[in-house]
């Protein structure tokens, strides 16, 4: 083949678009309301993701901001719980399916909605949860936001990948570990898979990190060493603080009530703050007053 037959696909391929990446304009263009975008994840299952999705916001919406909750967890969508909410159907308008209204007036999407009760399980493949992950973003009016926290599943496998891969542009990834030196390990390699979906991860939150028991006035390391700090420097991002074991999260689950907001002198609640500021941090300081809120400028 000539030259100059090879030139036009040279061509096609810098300008032209994938059709997932026009996907991924168009997300982009339906999400650019938000000024912030953070994607919370984790390669190991049961560390505390959902639980600090829900919290972050808490505290954010807590500090004046206007914040939305995307749960992409769809096989065990939790994040309605953590903040209290039991809503079963969604209102839709013309311009697309209103997100149900929670706590502090955080704006949540969920399939938990959806769902017509807690125990219907979501057997889903592949191709209808990227669907979903779609339509989560297109389908729903999202209004202007301060923060959008996104909930992941877990893991680094098929699941996390085919919504990772689905997502429009976010700001950064939050890593949640919890101490032990295999977290150093799984967690690391999901620091590695966001890098490789084109996620930047922004830092590591060390959840569950001890317990100090009012009894004996001891703090115990349950879970064992440290693996946020070693996360942190291992992979060049920031430390972002840790997060106390404290049994009364479960009692809020319980009782349908936010953790921030049922325990708010607690020392996970504290920590949950300090965590948010670090987050605000990291992504260039808060939003300045006449920011917030979602109309002015950044
Ligand atoms: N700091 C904490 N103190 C006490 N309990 C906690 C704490 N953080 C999370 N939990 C509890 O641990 C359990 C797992 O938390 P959560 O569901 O948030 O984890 P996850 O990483 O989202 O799990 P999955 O991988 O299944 O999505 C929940 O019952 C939650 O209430
Ligand atoms: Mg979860």
């Amino acid at each position: 083949m000539s030259q100059e037959g090879k030139r036009p696909n040279i061509r096609v391929r810098i300008r032209g678009m994938s059709p997932i990446e026009q996907m991924k304009m168009a997300l982009e263009e339906k999400l650019k309301g938000i000024k912030r975008k953070i994607v919370i994840m984790s390669g190991k299952g049961g560390v505390g993701k959902s639980f600090i999705a829900a919290n972050l916001a808490l505290a954010l919406a807590e500090k004046g901001y206007m914040v939305g909750v995307l749960d992409l967890d769809f096989h065990g969508p939790s994040t309605p719980r953590m903040l209290g909410m039991k809503v079963r159907g969604l209102v839709a308008l013309s311009d697309g399916i209103m997100p149900a209204t929670g706590p502090l007036g955080i704006q949540v999407m969920s399939l938990d909605f959806l769902l017509p009760d807690d125990t219907t399980p979501v057997i889903w493949r592949g191709p209808l949860k990227a669907k979903a992950v779609t339509q989560f973003i297109t389908d729903v009016y999202w209004p202007e936001l301060d923060y959008l926290i996104v909930d992941m599943p877990p893991g680094t496998g098929d699941e996390a990948l085919t919504v990772a891969q689905q997502l429009p542009p976010m700001d950064g990834a939050v890593f949640v570990t919890i101490p032990s030196e295999i977290s150093v390990e799984v967690v690391g390699r999901s620091v590695a898979f966001a890098e490789k979906v084109g996620i930047k991860p922004l830092g590591v939150v060390e959840n569950m990190s001890s317990f100090y028991c009012p009894c004996c006035h001891t703090t115990y390391r349950i879970f064992g060493k440290s693996s946020g700090k070693v996360i942190a420097e291992k992979f060049g991002i920031r430390f972002l603080g840790e997060i106390p074991l404290d049994p009364r999260v479960g009692e809020a689950l319980e009782k349908m009530a936010p953790f921030l907001l049922a325990y708010p002198d607690s020392p996970a609640s504290e920590a949950i703050r300090k965590f948010a500021d670090a987050v605000e941090d990291v992504l260039g300081g808060p939003l300045a007053p006449e920011g917030k809120g979602g109309g002015g400028q950044e």
